[in-house]
């Protein structure tokens, strides 16, 4: 391949999220809520998760394809064993540009004071941790499992310690739940080494019951933060970035907003999701994914594999979020949505 693989919008592949587990150890509300995660839903057994070898196999022809940077989600990705030999062994992956891959975890931090060094050895770039409220009964709410705010916040200190690079903690932000939460957050994050960025609630998979009214548009969390500590824009890092960034005017640093709901970026989205059992998808919003498993275990050959990603990615024209409907977030003909925890925010 050469490396200039674009899909059928023009849309050039550049991210791969590869989703470790379909397990968690939250519950938070808006992902994995407790009437449907419960003790009998059936998770994935073990045999049917990709394993170390079979992720990196894939990985060096994405790679091949494009791709630079990989993101480690899940479920809560530090859930599965022995991560860390799994980011050694990307590690080791070259790239055709020769440029460094970019690899990063998003987590919800709770192993993470355990688990940061021995990742930042192996050879973990960054991590993005998730934190919804500064006041524990608030964050107590949303997680569902009782897990306190100073754990995370400790994971995240660790995170620094070790020396992981530019730490973002994303803040999903629900109207009436925890939108109380903006501004304190943005108060104690100011200053930090940490991004804080706010994520609009979405109406990802198929349970967290999604409804338009529980969305605070980004443009109106800018108004009220900018009020109290005035924020101008600043340029993307990227093309596709997901985040629109903006800087205190004090100095005080920046935070982002992702919003895909009110303002979406389908038009540069770069981003190619396989799932905890090897489907690929082309969109987070997808209802169906493509078995590269069933490629890798029938015995083909890298080639093989490598033209049916190409073919895949070349003819790919979602953009789930430009096109969205009240009728569209919920089943799409009858055929739901994947679970965020299964495919990897
Ligand atoms: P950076 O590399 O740091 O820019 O990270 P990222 O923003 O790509 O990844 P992260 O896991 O932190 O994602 C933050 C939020 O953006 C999560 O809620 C994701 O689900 C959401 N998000 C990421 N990619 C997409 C996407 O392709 N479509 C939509 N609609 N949301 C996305
Ligand atoms: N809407 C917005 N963000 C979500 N996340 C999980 N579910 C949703 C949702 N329905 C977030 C997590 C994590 C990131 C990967 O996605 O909190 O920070
Ligand atoms: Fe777990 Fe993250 Fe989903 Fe919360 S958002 S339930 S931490 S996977
Ligand atoms: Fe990409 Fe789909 Fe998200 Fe649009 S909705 S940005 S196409 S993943």
């Amino acid at each position: 391949p050469n490396g200039r693989l674009a899909d059928a919008l023009g849309r050039p592949l550049h991210d791969l999220r590869i989703s470790v587990t379909d397990r968690c150890n939250f519950r938070c509300v808006y992902c994995m809520p407790k009437e449907v995660f419960d003790k009998d839903y059936a998770y994935l057994p073990h045999g049917e998760l990709l394993s170390f070898e079979e992720i990196t196999r894939v990985a060096r022809i994405f790679i091949a394809h494009g791709v630079e940077k990989i993101r480690l989600t899940g479920g809560e990705p530090l859930l599965r064993k022995n991560l860390e030999r799994l980011v050694g062994m990307l590690r080791s992956l070259g790239t055709p540009s020769g440029r460094p891959l970019d690899i990063t975890l998003t987590t919800n931090g709770s192993l993470l004071a355990r688990k940061a060094a021995a990742l930042r050895d192996a050879g973990l770039d960054r991590v993005t941790v998730s934190l919804d409220a500064l006041d524990d009964g608030v964050f107590r709410r949303m997680n569902d499992v009782d897990f306190a705010v100073a754990d995370v916040l400790h994971g995240l200190d660790a995170a620094h310690a070790a020396g992981l690079g530019p730490i973002k903690v994303n803040m999903v932000v629900k109207r009436g739940t925890n939108e109380d939460q903006v501004l304190p957050m943005a108060r104690h994050f100011k200053g930090s080494p940490f991004i804080l960025r706010f994520i609009e609630y979405m109406d990802v998979g198929a349970s967290n019951g999604w409804n338009m009214d529980e969305v605070i548009p980004s443009a109106e969390l800018v108004r009220r933060i900018s009020e109290q500590l005035p924020l101008v824009p600043v340029d993307a890092n990227y093309i596709g970035e997901t985040a629109a960034r903006w800087r205190y005017l004090d100095g005080g640093g920046e935070v982002g907003f992702i919003s895909s709901v009110t303002q979406a970026f389908c038009h540069d989205c770069s981003r190619l999701r396989l799932s905890t059992e090897g489907k690929l998808y082309t969109c987070l919003f997808a209802t169906r994914g493509h078995d590269l498993r069933a490629l890798l275990r029938a015995g083909r050959t890298d080639a093989e594999l490598s033209g049916a990603v190409a073919q895949l990615w070349r003819g790919r024209t979602d953009r789930y979020s430009e096109t969205r409907t009240v009728e569209s977030s919920g089943p799409v003909r009858g055929a739901k949505k994947v679970e965020m925890s299964y495919i990897g925010g």
